[in-house]
């Protein structure tokens, strides 16, 4: 004969036959007791049971619910699957609420594409029509996530009734492994099938290792303490303020003056940006350059250093000017007039070249000048100036026929170049080679023609150029 678990000393079968008398009488009688004095009823909030496996509780509910319970809760640590089914839970309107979510954002960001492209800001981008569905669907399609998320959220919270600060499970102290490894059915007082003593035991039957009454808990502790809700109401009303006062000085007049916090800041005499202005005869409030600007640390009086030009001749306004900060070319022809009898530059529009280096040229500024060489001018000229760098070379294989072939430097006619035209053609390239001004430093580009120039005397030098103490250490060639 089984014992029931719980402390009522009915057997199990004994119990059916004192059915009847427990519905009647909450406390529960034995057979073998001679009948106790009725205890007072003690008025509990419904029953606790303790599962030790999801398979136990599971079980336990199925047999509750044929048992006609219809209040039940099961508490678990982690999801049990088809759980709901077995409890009759009703489909919670959350998926709904993320549909209409999802909805209202797509269809919110659609709106807002076409409403500020075609509608508030029409702007007229490469032709392409104001609106269209497909470049504003990113959008929309963000929107349809965030607001769908924003109703799961708050749906959340509202269908759960949080903020809940406290529930009466919290009173019983086993329910605290409810998170761990333990499994609880608790049946509400409420149930229509509810009998505290025979509840019990069909819990005890269905496989529960401890059942524990749920006390009556004042319902107002469950909710959020007073004063907090007070303070909260409160505060986000006087939030309402600031943006009221601003909605409504934005939307009416006044007679007193603004207040400012900083009134030379808020009011200056100034042009606005991209917007006109009828003191101006083409009626543009923003000024175009006055020409000849030069910007501070720009100007560029050496000519012979930023130009390779000769300033004294007067005639150097036919070379291309070079690289202003911000590359743009001046390329000016010279007129007639003020191109001067210089004796130097033989026909009109060469410019004065300067003969001579308007820098030290020292055996650093020459090692500097290869090593830029090496990274600059190499690829096409090659190492050693014969026109044969490897991009030349990769070019002639390709035989694409729109390749210039780099000049040889050891060329006669660039051998007799003066260093100014040579950096000239540094600074702004010359006819099929670009310029180089954005990339190599003036004085570097001095370094270059250092070197370039060495270069050049490797294939021309003869004995007379080899100091006369190295002469003899050198070897002969035939
Ligand atoms: C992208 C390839 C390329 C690079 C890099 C290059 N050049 Fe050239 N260079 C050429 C080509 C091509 C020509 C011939 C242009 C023409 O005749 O149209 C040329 C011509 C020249 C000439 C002859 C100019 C004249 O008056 O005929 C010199 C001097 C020269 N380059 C020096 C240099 C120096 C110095 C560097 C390094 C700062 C350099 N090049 C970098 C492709 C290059």
């Amino acid at each position: 004969m089984k014992r029931c678990p719980c402390d009522c000393q009915v057997t199990s079968e004994t119990r059916k036959t004192n059915e009847v008398r427990i519905q009647n009488d909450m406390s529960i009688a034995t057979p073998t007791q001679p009948k106790a004095p009725p205890e007072p009823e003690v008025r509990i909030g419904g029953l606790l049971a303790e599962f030790t496996s999801a398979a136990d509780v599971v079980a336990a509910a199925k047999q509750l619910r044929t048992a006609g319970y219809r209040n039940l809760e099961v508490h678990s640590p982690h999801a049990i699957h088809g759980i709901d089914k077995v409890l009759g839970a009703k489909r919670p309107p959350l998926p709904w609420a993320a549909i209409a979510g999802g909805v209202i954002g797509l269809a919110g960001g659609l709106w807002m594409a076409w409403w500020m492209n075609a509608v508030d800001y029409p702007l007229i981008i490469s032709g392409k029509p104001m609106f269209s569905f497909l470049p504003s669907l990113p959008v929309a399609f963000e929107l349809a996530i965030l607001l769908a998320a924003f109703a799961v959220f708050g749906g959340t919270i509202a269908l759960g009734g949080l903020p809940r600060p406290a529930n009466r499970l919290f009173r019983v102290p086993s329910f605290a492994r409810a998170t761990n490894d333990r499994f609880f059915i608790a049946v509400e007082q409420s149930d229509e099938a509810f009998g505290s003593g025979e509840t019990k035991h069909l819990l005890y039957d269905a496989g529960s290792v401890g059942v524990e009454s749920i006390p009556i808990v004042d319902q107002r502790e469950s909710r959020l303490p007073r004063p907090f809700v007070l303070t909260a109401i409160v505060l986000s009303v006087l939030a309402l303020i600031p943006p009221v006062l601003i909605a409504k000085a934005r939307y009416t007049t006044s007679t007193t003056p603004r207040l400012s916090f900083i009134s030379d800041m808020d009011h200056q005499p100034k042009f606005k940006a991209q917007t006109t202005n009828s003191l101006f005869a083409d009626g543009r409030s923003m000024r175009p350059q006055v020409a000849g600007t030069i910007a501070q640390g720009d100007l560029r009086e050496d000519s012979a250093f930023y130009r390779g030009i000769r300033k004294e001749s007067g005639n150097t306004e036919n070379v291309a000017d070079v690289d202003i900060a911000d590359g743009t070319f001046l390329i000016s022809v010279p007129s007639e007039e003020n191109t001067p009898p210089a004796a130097s530059s033989a026909a009109a529009g060469t410019p004065d070249w300067v003969t001579k280096f308007p820098v030290e040229v020292d055996e650093k500024l020459i090692r500097r000048g290869k090593q830029r060489y090496e990274i600059y001018c190499a690829t096409c000229h090659g190492i050693g100036g014969d026109g044969d760098g490897l991009v030349t070379l990769r070019a002639l294989e390709l035989e694409q026929g729109t390749w210039v072939r780099p000049t040889s430097l050891h060329a006669e006619p660039i051998r007799k170049q003066p260093v100014g035209q040579l950096y000239n053609t540094i600074a702004n390239g010359v006819r099929k080679m670009p310029g180089y001004a954005a990339q190599i430093p003036v004085k570097d580009r001095w370094a270059i023609v250092s070197y370039v120039k060495a270069l050049q005397k490797t294939r021309t030098a003869t004995a007379k150029d080899v100091p006369s103490d190295v002469l003899p250490n050198m070897r002969k060639l035939k």
